[in-house]
């Protein structure tokens, strides 16, 4: 029987023996952290493969329900009363000082949760296994849904606010919802943002919602029609009292799905469920982050991403943490906001991003020291790989070289983190720029093309040997789509997940995760496929064809520059260029806006047609050209490097 190792630190030799046995005895080395959550009624078997290829269920037949794991479970103990929120809206007085504090204890958590469902139930009709979109900022009523549709089994999908009416409406119709909830607006960088306006307009092309949830967040005048309903409204004469009994869920019932980008079509929709799902967040929360009653945690986030989900919501929730949540930008009123929010609160524990950090790194270190940040103790980014300065200046400036700083790979398919260096397990030394090893339980390596693992210090493709809880979950990984999970996760190597990441693992085994291996960007953190892009600027009246590709920035870490083919008639210029850049803003959202956008004649492509985006990365990173023999034309190729040039 493996030990449980949760409650205690251990030293580098013992971890490591842990880990070799972790890795082959990972039923049981899971079971032992199941046990630590609660559950209405056992497993009868770990884990097991259903009948669709590469779908695991974990700790079948038990029930539970992650409503009750993240509020009920505290809210019958001492934690009633202590803080599960603090959320700081953005708006500022003439002093600098934040003018909306909301807290929320776990007993108040619980207690609007419950109001918030058992409105769902009564007054929307909603049940269990129906499907609903939030489209909602950062503002406590986020959770609040996420939290309530869990308790009642709705199936919910969270849609990022600073996405567009196009990208609600694929998200919407993929999953068939038939509601959506959302906010008549936010604010953002002392700007507010008309949310509910964007919903109307994607409700064009949603024909399975019958219903619009509102929140009010900035008040004033809103146009509603027969089908809107205000938050307001929708609680009137639910007493404060209500109690809604969470839904017994099969652990491997759907919780979320969670739309990312890859290589091709649409985002997917992943899949995670209640069971595993919340066993991989309450092991890394100790793990990693190292949670205990007395910290205050803040994680930079957005909840309309997984860190946000898995990082903001569950994780910490479930672990009775209390979690500063932050409505704007790291730049308002002026760029030491997070600061004074960590010296304000006393936070202990950060999670952050590289891009955050180069982006702060840039306003210099007074803006840090002016501010007292000696109670933080743990430090982690995610989202990319941290380049060494970034990580210096997190732990020399931030942390006052006292906090570890980590670097935490994971990704939307995985539900929690994969590889980190675990504070709460064991210290290693850390290596500025490392991801560190995996977890236990998790078999990574590091493959060359035909599946050979590589040597260390080569570089080769991320890959995780063995299932995991929280892994896509049942009935098929990706939302509607069994063929294509299996096609994208699970056929570069036979029954190996292929994270779609190149890595490096060194001679001390140590993890060195250096960036995606496939189409897909990492813009400010945001994973952005290149051929959605293209989709877009081809649904543009005056284009023919695009290649979009991402190259470095040193702030971004990645941002796209298009190539266009324009339709005959029409005529490049400056108004088309920038036509074109709004366009992208318009129907994908501002974090996409490239950073230059070319008028070509031709796009580099293979006989066979299809589009060499590797070219044109050469030519815009200024690297060799490699292998070109089968470019059906190379003058295209000359024709994108001279648009480049003129352009840097
Ligand atoms: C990248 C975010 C290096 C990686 C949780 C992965 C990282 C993708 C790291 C997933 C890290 C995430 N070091 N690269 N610490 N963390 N990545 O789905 O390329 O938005 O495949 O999930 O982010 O992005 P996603």
């Amino acid at each position: 029987m493996l030990k449980n190792w949760i409650h205690r630190n251990v030293d580098e030799r013992e971890y490591l023996d842990y880990h070799r046995k972790a890795v082959k005895e990972y039923q049981q080395h899971w079971e032992v952290i199941a046990r630590e959550l609660e559950w209405f009624s056992p497993w009868t078997k770990v884990v097991e493969e259903t009948d669709k290829a590469h779908v695991f269920k974990w700790f079948v037949g038990g029930t539970t329900n992650i409503s009750y794991l993240a509020l009920d479970r505290h809210a019958k103990t001492w934690r009633r009363h202590k803080l599960a929120f603090i959320w700081e809206g953005e708006p500022v007085d003439e002093q600098g000082r934040p003018k909306e504090v909301r807290k929320f204890t776990y007993y108040d958590l619980w207690r609007e949760v419950n109001r918030v469902a058992y409105a769902m139930r009564t007054k929307l009709g909603l049940k269990r296994g129906d499907r609903i979109a939030i489209y909602l900022p950062m503002i406590p009523e986020l959770p609040i849904f996420m939290l309530a549709a869990a308790r009642l089994g709705v199936i919910f999908t969270v849609i990022f606010s600073g996405f567009t009416a196009e990208n609600i409406a694929n998200r919407v119709n993929d999953l068939n919802a038939s509601l959506i909830v959302t906010a008549d607006g936010v604010y953002r960088r002392g700007k507010i943002l008309r949310l509910k306006e964007i919903v109307d307009e994607s409700l064009k092309f949603t024909p399975s919602v019958q219903r619009v949830v509102v929140v009010r967040r900035l008040g004033g005048e809103l146009s509603l029609t027969q089908r809107d309903v205000t938050l307001d409204e929708l609680l009137k004469g639910v007493p404060p009292n209500t109690y809604v009994d969470p839904e017994r869920m099969e652990s491997n019932e759907v919780l979320y799905v969670l739309y990312t980008s890859g290589t091709t079509g649409r985002p997917k929709g992943m899949i995670h469920d209640h069971g595993g799902y919340a066993t991989l967040l309450h092991a890394t929360m100790k793990w990693v982050f190292d949670a205990r009653d007395d910290d205050v945690y803040f994680c930079t986030a957005d909840i309309g991403w997984v860190t946000g989900h898995s990082y903001i919501v569950f994780g910490p929730l479930i672990e009775g943490l209390t979690s500063v949540m932050y409505e704007g930008t790291l730049d308002f009123p002026a760029p030491d906001r997070w600061w004074s929010i960590v010296e304000r609160y006393g936070v202990t524990i950060l999670y952050t991003s590289p891009t955050a950090v180069r982006t702060l790194m840039k306003f210099g270190d007074d803006l840090v020291k002016k501010h007292d940040l000696s109670t933080l103790r743990i430090i982690h980014s995610v989202g990319e790989p941290i380049n060494p300065s970034a990580w210096r200046w997190l732990f020399e400036v931030v942390g006052g070289s006292r906090a570890p700083v980590g670097s935490t790979w994971w990704m939307t398919e995985t539900g929690g983190i994969m590889i980190s260096y675990l504070p709460g397990l064991m210290l290693v030394p850390m290596k500025p720029g490392s991801n560190g090893y995996p977890l236990p339980g998790i078999d990574v390596d590091v493959l060359d093309e035909s599946g050979n693992p590589v040597k260390p210090g080569e570089r080769g493709y991320l890959v995780i040997r063995n299932p995991w809880p929280g892994m896509p979950a049942a009935p098929t990984g990706v939302w509607g789509d069994h063929e294509r999970y299996v096609k994208t996760y699970w056929s570069k190597y036979k029954d190996l997940f292929y994270a779609g990441d190149y890595a490096v693992k060194d001679s001390d085994g140590y993890i060195w995760v250096a960036g995606r291996a496939d189409e897909v960007m990492k813009v400010s953190g945001h994973r952005i496929g290149t051929y959605e892009l293209e989709s877009v600027l081809v649904a543009h009246r005056a284009v023919s064809e695009a290649a979009v590709i991402g190259v470095p920035d040193e702030v971004k870490g990645e941002v796209p520059i298009a190539y266009v083919v324009l339709k005959t008639g029409n005529q490049p210029s400056e108004e088309m260029r920038k036509e074109l850049v709004d366009w992208i803003r318009k129907n994908y959202g501002p974090i996409a806006t490239p950073r230059a956008l070319f008028f070509v004649n031709k796009l580099p492509k293979t006989r066979s047609g299809k589009i060499m985006r590797r070219l044109m990365r050469s030519v815009a990173t200024n690297s060799p050209l490699g292998d070109t023999t089968t470019l059906e034309d190379a003058s295209s190729v000359e024709e994108v490097r001279t648009a480049y040039e003129e352009f840097v």
